[in-house]
C-alpha cells in the first residue's frame, strides 16, 4: 500500500484508505488509554467533553490534514514546505516529527504489556484470581527492567518489520477481518461487564453526568485524548493522506473514522467501568487500570482462559496499526526530505524509539526515580507528548490552514473526489474561529491562568 523508496504509492482503494486511518486511530488509545482518563477525570462528564471535542474539533481538523496531506503528497515536513516555502510553518511539521518519535517509544511499552497478557492467558497465570491478587502480579511484571526492555525491544522490531516488509498490504488485509471481531468480542464482554454483581455502579459512573466535574483540567485531559485517539495533531493524517487518490472523499472518510474510533472508545469504557466497580477497582487505577480490570471479566466467564489470549492477540494488532502509522511519520520525513532509504529511516528511527523508551520501561516500578518523576517518565512523555504537543499541532494547523495557505484553495482540495463538499461553510468557520479559539481558550485557562492565582 504504500510507498517504496523511489515512488510514493496510493491506497488500493477507499476502503484501504478508511481501514488504514482506521487502523491508526483504533489502538491502545481507545482501549487502554480512554478508560484511564475517564476514571481519573469523573466519568460520564469527561466522556461527554471528550465526545463535544471529537466532533466540533476532531472531523474539522481531521479533514485539514487529510487535505493538506493529499494537496501536497509529503510528509508533514514537506507539506508545510510546499504550501508555504522559506517560511518557518515547516517547524509544525518538525515538531510532528519528534512527537512520533517521543509517542512511538512509549506506546511500544505498554502493547509489550498487551503481549505479556497474551502469555499471562495462554498459561493461566491469572485465572482464578482475585483483583488485589493480579494488580500486584501486574506491578511485579512491570517492575522487572528487563522483561520491560525486551517487550519494548519486541514490539518495536514487529512494528519497523512490518514498515520495511512492505507487508502492510497483509496487515491491512488482516485486520480487515481480524477488527470486527474484536469489535464483536468488545460487545460480548460489555454484556458479561454490565451483568456482573455489583456493576450497576459502574454505569452510573459511566453513564450519569456530574457536570460540577468539568474543569479546565478535564476539558484539557478531553481535548488531548480526541487527538490523541484519532491520530491528530502530529501529521499521520497528513502522511497517511498523501497516499489518498485524488477521487476519494476526504469529507465522509474522516468523519467515518472519527465515528467509528469513538464508537469503539465508547464500548471499551463500556466493558470496563461495570466490572471496574463490580471487581472493587479504584477508577483511579492509572496505567495498569484495564490489566487489573479484564482479567476480572475472563475469570467470570466461561472459557475465559480462551477468550483472553484472543482477546489480548486482538489488542495487540489494533496496536500494532497504530505503532505503523507512528512510525510511517518519522519514516516519511526522513525518506522524503532526507533522501534515506525506506530501511535505513524505519531501522534507525526504531533504534531511536528503544533507546527514548528504555527510562519509559524503567518507570513502571523498576527504577524509582523514573517512577516517582512527577507522574513517571512515561506518564510524561504521554502528557507531554501524546497530549500538549498535539494540541498544539492542531491549534498551529488551524491557524496555517485558516490565514495562511486560506480557505479557499483547502475547500478546492477538499472538494475534489466530491463534488459538493455539503459543509464547508461550517468547517471553514470551524477551522478559522471556532477550533482556534477553543483551544487556544483552553490552553490558557489550563496553563497560563493558574499563574496569576
Ligand atoms: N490513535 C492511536 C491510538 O488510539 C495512537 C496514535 C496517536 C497513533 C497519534 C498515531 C498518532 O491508539
Amino acid at each position: 500500500m504504500t510507498t517504496t523508496s523511489t515512488s510514493r504509492g496510493t491506497w488500493g482503494s477507499r476502503l484501504g484508505f478508511v481501514l488504514a486511518a482506521a487502523g491508526s486511530a483504533i489502538g491502545l488509545g481507545n482501549i487502554w488509554k480512554f478508560p484511564i482518563e475517564t476514571g481519573e477525570n469523573g466519568g460520564a462528564a469527561f466522556v461527554f467533553v471528550y465526545l463535544i471535542c471529537v466532533l466540533s474539533i476532531g472531523i474539522p481538523v481531521m479533514i485539514t490534514e487529510l487535505a493538506v496531506g493529499r494537496k501536497t503528497g509529503s510528509n508533514p515536513v514537506g507539506a508545510f514546505k510546499k504550501l508555504m516555502p522559506g517560511s518557518a510553518w515547516k517547524m509544525v511539521g518538525g515538531l510532528g516529527v519528534v512527537t512520533g518519535l517521543m509517542i512511538l517509544s512509549a506506546y511500544a511499552v505498554v502493547a509489550g504489556w498487551i503481549l505479556k497478557y497474551i502469555w499471562f492467558a495462554v498459561s493461566g497465570t491469572l485465572s482464578g484470581k482475585g483483583a488485589d491478587e493480579i494488580g500486584a502480579i501486574f506491578t511485579a511484571s512491570t517492575s522487572s527492567g528487563w522483561q520491560s526492555i525486551t517487550l519494548l525491544l519486541f514490539f518495536l522490531v514487529l512494528t519497523a518489520g512490518v514498515v520495511v516488509g512492505g507487508v502492510q498490504g497483509g496487515i491491512e488485509r488482516a485486520s480487515k477481518t481480524l477488527m470486527p471481531v474484536l469489535l464483536v468480542l468488545l460487545l460480548l464482554l460489555c454484556i458479561r461487564s454490565v451483568t456482573l454483581p455489583g456493576a450497576g455502579a459502574g454505569v452510573s459512573f459511566y453513564l450519569k453526568p456530574d457536570f460540577s466535574k468539568i474543569d479546565f483540567d478535564v476539558v484539557m485531559a478531553a481535548l488531548g485524548q480526541a487527538f490523541f485517539s484519532l491520530s491528530l495533531g502530529m501529521g499521520t493524517m497528513i502522511t497517511y493522506g498523501s497516499y489518498l487518490r485524488k477521487d476519494d472523499n476526504l469529507a465522509t472518510s474522516a468523519a467515518a473514522v472519527c465515528l467509528l474510533d469513538s464508537a469503539v472508545a465508547i464500548i471499551a469504557g463500556f466493558m470496563i467501568f461495570p466490572a471496574l466497580f463490580a471487581g472493587g477497582v479504584d477508577p483511579q487505577a492509572g496505567p495498569g487500570l484495564i490489566f487489573v480490570v479484564l482479567p476480572h471479566i475472563f475469570n467470570n466467564i466461561p472459557f475465559g482462559q480462551l477468550f483472553s489470549a484472543f482477546f489480548f492477540f486482538l489488542v495487540a494488532i489494533a496496536a500494532l496499526t497504530s505503532t505503523i502509522s507512528l512510525l510511517e511519520v518519522p519514516v516519511a520525513y526522513f525518506v522524503d526530505e532526507r533522501g534515506w532509504s525506506r530501511k535505513k529511516a524505519a531501522w534507525l528511527v526504531t533504534l531511536g524509539a528503544f533507546i527514548i523508551g528504555i527510562p519509559s520501561a524503567l518507570s513502571n516500578g523498576a527504577v524509582a526515580a523514573l517512577t516517582n518523576f512527577r507522574s513517571g517518565f512515561m506518564g510524561e512523555v504521554f502528557n507531554w507528548f501524546g497530549e500538549f504537543s498535539l494540541v498544539i499541532g492542531g491549534l498551529a494547523l488551524c491557524i496555517f490552514v485558516g490565514y495562511r495557505w486560506g480557505l479557499k484553495p483547502a475547500i478546492e482540495e477538499i472538494r475534489q473526489g466530491s463534488a459538493e463538499f455539503f459543509a464547508s461553510g461550517l468547517w471553514g468557520f470551524m477551522i478559522r474561529y471556532g477550533c482556534p479559539a477553543a483551544i487556544a481558550g483552553i490552553l490558557v485557562s489550563k496553563y497560563i491562568l493558574p499563574m496569576f492565582e
